[in-house]
């Protein structure tokens, strides 16, 4: 099994990457394959609008990491997304990637219906904020985040078998030890 690790966050020694490494370390030692992609390494070129790609079924643009991130992607059973609230919602550059790989995510049939592309594959996002709890939840901070990713995989045919927002980060910048126990139990709902 290949489960790809998208890290939306560019702090290294973060919560996200902490949260991402656990969940990746559990998931290895039960034998799965693999992989992180830290969107903050990619070169991305922005979307440009054109929905040639929706037609085509490829991008426009000359391939760069967008592309090469999707091949990930394809090839993956399973993703495990990581991304820390900005503005209520998830970094730009994690954005930008997802706004790139429309059509290797979700397709249309002859009425423009969407069809999902990933059909059967699993999911979790990760998410953190400062915005401590419950008004993370209630003004859609790290929710906000989590919706907007649900929202993507939803189409793409992702199940989220499991999410874990950590809010708070000003005050409670470590992880409890009961947040490190959640991000492990979580590698098994992917296996
Ligand atoms: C550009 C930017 C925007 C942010 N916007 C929000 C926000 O809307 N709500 C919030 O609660 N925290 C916001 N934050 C704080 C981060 O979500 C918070 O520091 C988080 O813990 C970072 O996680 P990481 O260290 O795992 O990357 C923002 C941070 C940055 C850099």
């Amino acid at each position: 099994m290949k489960v790809l690790i998208i890290n939306g966050s560019p702090r290294k020694q973060g919560n996200i990457s902490k949260m991402l490494d656990l969940i990746g370390k559990e998931v290895e030692a039960c034998g799965a394959e693999v992989s992180t992609l830290r969107v903050n390494d990619l070169e991305i070129h922005p979307c440009m609008g054109c929905m040639s790609c929706r037609d085509k079924l490829q991008c426009c643009l000359p391939e760069d990491d967008a592309q090469r991130a999707l091949k990930q992607i394809v090839e993956a059973d399973a993703l495990v997304i990581g991304a820390p609230c900005y503005w209520g919602n998830m970094p730009g550059q994690l954005k930008l990637l997802f706004d790139r790989i429309v059509y290797g995510m979700m397709g249309e049939n002859s009425r423009e219906i969407p069809v999902p592309l990933h059909k059967g594959k699993k999911a979790v996002v990760v998410s953190t904020c400062t915005t401590p709890y419950p008004f993370n939840i209630f003004f859609n901070q790290s929710r906000g985040v989590v919706r907007a990713l649900k929202e993507i995989l939803k189409w793409s045919g992702f199940k989220m078998v499991a999410t874990l927002e950590k809010a708070g980060t000003k005050r409670h910048p470590a992880l409890t030890k009961r947040e490190e126990t959640r991000c492990r139990k979580i590698a098994y709902r992917l296996i």
